[in-house]
Formats: C-alpha cells, sequence, structure tokens
C-alpha cells in the first residue's frame, strides 16, 4: 500500500479486494490483541499529521496507533497555527491564501516519511470538493505517502474501524449480515464523506445485504452507493437489520443543503424493535437527542464506543501497511 485515501488503495496480490479488506481487518485485530507487537516497525521514522479541520476521534487514535508502531508523531492543526493554503493551480495570490501546497508539501515531505491530512469538503463547491484536490495535491507534491484522516468526499480510516467492529460483532447464521444506513436529523449541513465511504466500503467488501434509507432529495453520489439497496422507507428498510449505521448527511444533487430537519428520523428503540436486535452504530461526535435518542445510546445495542476505540486499530494496520511496502 502506498496511499491510503480510499477503498482502492486497498489491494492483494490477486486484485481482490473483498480478500484484501478481510486481510486488512485480521490485521487489525492482531494489533488489538497485541498492541506492541511491531514496536520497532517504525523506529527511526515520522510521521506528520496535518489537520485543516477539527477532530478527536482521528487525531488521537492516529498518533496511539503511530506509537504503538515506533513512529515518532507530529500532529500540526494548519487551520490554526499554519498559513493559509492554496491548492488552486495557476492561483494569483493577492488574497487570503498565503502558501501554495506545491511549495509546502514537498517540504513536509522531506520533514516526514508519512503524511496524513484532514481537510473537510467546503460544501459550498461541489465539483471542487468532489474534485478531492486537496489529497491529491499532497499525492502529487509530498513525494511520500498520503494518509486520509477524513477528505472532500470520503473517510477511509472510519470506514475500515467499521468493518472491524461489524466483524467483531456478527454473530448471525445467515450468509449474509443485514447493514442499515440511516440518515439522521442535524441541525448543520454536514459532508457527504461518512456515508460514501460507508457506501464505498460496504459494497466493495460485498459480505452483506446493505440497504440506504433516507428521505427524498438526499440522495448520495451514485460511484459509492452502486449495489446497495435505497429506499425512503426507514421501517422498511429496518426490518430484520443485524446494523444501523446512523448518520447525517446534507443533500448532494442540490449540493451541502438541509432540506429537513424531521425528528421522525431519529433512531428510537421503539423503531429498533423492527431489527433483528441489531447494533447501533456512529462515527461520532453524535448530537444526543437530534441524530440519536439517549435511550438508544445508552443500550446494549450501541457499540459506538467499540467502534471509537477501533480507529487505533485500524490506523495501525494501514500505517503497517505502508511502512512495510509503501
Ligand atoms: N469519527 C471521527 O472522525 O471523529 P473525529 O472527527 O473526532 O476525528
Amino acid at each position: 500500500m502506498r496511499n491510503f485515501i480510499s477503498v482502492h488503495d486497498v489491494t492483494s496480490s490477486g486484485g481482490n479486494i473483498p480478500a484484501a479488506i478481510d486481510a486488512l481487518v485480521e490485521k487489525a485485530l492482531a494489533y488489538k490483541a497485541n498492541p506492541l507487537k511491531d514496536k520497532q516497525l517504525g523506529t527511526g521514522k515520522r510521521i506528520g499529521m496535518l489537520f485543516l479541520n477539527p477532530s478527536l476521534r482521528t487525531r488521537l487514535s492516529t498518533f496511539v496507533a503511530a506509537s504503538n508502531l515506533g513512529l515518532e508523531a507530529t500532529v500540526f492543526n494548519v487551520d490554526k497555527e499554519g498559513w493559509a493554503m492554496e491548492f488552486e493551480d495557476g492561483a494569483i495570490m493577492s488574497g487570503h491564501s498565503v502558501e501554495h501546497v506545491k511549495d509546502a508539501a514537498p517540504i513536509l515531505g522531506n520533514y516526514f516519511d508519512i503524511l496524513c491530512i484532514r481537510s473537510f469538503p467546503t460544501l459550498k463547491n461541489k465539483e471542487d470538493d468532489y474534485s478531492e484536490q486537496v489529497m491529491k495535491s499532497f499525492v502529487k507534491y509530498a513525494g511520500v505517502p498520503i494518509v486520509s484522516l477524513e477528505s472532500g468526499t470520503l473517510h477511509p480510516l472510519q470506514s475500515l474501524t467499521d468493518i472491524i467492529t461489524i466483524k467483531e460483532n456478527t454473530v448471525s447464521q445467515k450468509s449474509k449480515v443485514k447493514i442499515v444506513l440511516t440518515w439522521a436529523p442535524h441541525i448543520k449541513p454536514l459532508p457527504q464523506c461518512v456515508p460514501n465511504s460507508t457506501a464505498q466500503w460496504i459494497n466493495a467488501w460485498g459480505e452483506a445485504d446493505f440497504v440506504i434509507t433516507h428521505p427524498e432529495d438526499y440522495e448520495l453520489d451514485e460511484q459509492f452507493t452502486k449495489g446497495a439497496t435505497i429506499t425512503h422507507n426507514q421501517q422498511e428498510a429496518l426490518k430484520d437489520a443485524d446494523f444501523v449505521y446512523v448518520k447525517n448527511w446534507s443533500t448532494y444533487t442540490d449540493y451541502g443543503r438541509i432540506y429537513t430537519n424531521d425528528p421522525a428520523w431519529m433512531l428510537t428503540a421503539q423503531k429498533l424493535k423492527l431489527t433483528n436486535n441489531a447494533k447501533v452504530m456512529h462515527c461520532l461526535p453524535v448530537r444526543r437527542n437530534v441524530e440519536l435518542s439517549d435511550e438508544v445510546l445508552d443500550s446494549a445495542n450501541s457499540i459506538v464506543t467499540q467502534q471509537a476505540s477501533n480507529r487505533v486499530w485500524a490506523a495501525q494496520a494501514v500505517l503497517s501497511e505502508i511502512l512495510k511496502h509503501g
């Protein structure tokens, strides 16, 4: 693995992505059982973690994962402590931005052996966000492996974590577990990164009966959802689900908007009765009693803490692959 930007970076010798995802999950679980077994792997190497946006889980879990591999990690909050960065080719930099990525990225590539970047979409310009300009610029100019800590369209470390957590919690004898990704209300327009990424990874994994449910006009980009069953009927979708993944996202077609905030879409204990006693997932942070009710979050069905804790092992598996093969 050279970079980790999307599921397409997960490869095996035969090009079998489902098998490669399973192998990465096994690797992560081996680290969970024995976190320091590769403590020498990163000795003498440095990882730079650049944040253009806030984070709790991604920042700290990746830091712990890097430490477990013996890497020296530096966290840099570009948004607060760095120069405002320009990504447009040929830009006349007479405005807000002070430093072009063309100039900054090669320098960072000389300081660090691996660079990790978090850069959310603006939700103002769909073409810019979906071109993945920030992540692609770092890949182009840094000259070292790049790991996405969430980008304009995807959140791959979250999705790997989610599959790890689903595998840990799978008790069903069914040939395929049923995973339902359900839209939830929120007060602010949020990126589509997590639902896009969930859809991309679950579809590529191919081991689930995968259903997405959302209100009208909240369709996601088909490049990620193709292969999933999509319905506007949440109750129908929840029937016999083994896992319910709750997440808000803003509109994709008429980009970055809130069309509805209907509280009827919040997952409740009553709705969970429709499921196969489903485990409930959310990437966090979660707005309690807006996206998800207290009664669900505090119930035995919720696995959000386990899910967030697994972020360490997902990051460790990815960093280890890059250290070995990047
Ligand atoms: N789930 C997630 O990425 O959490 P943070 O934004 O806190 O990193």
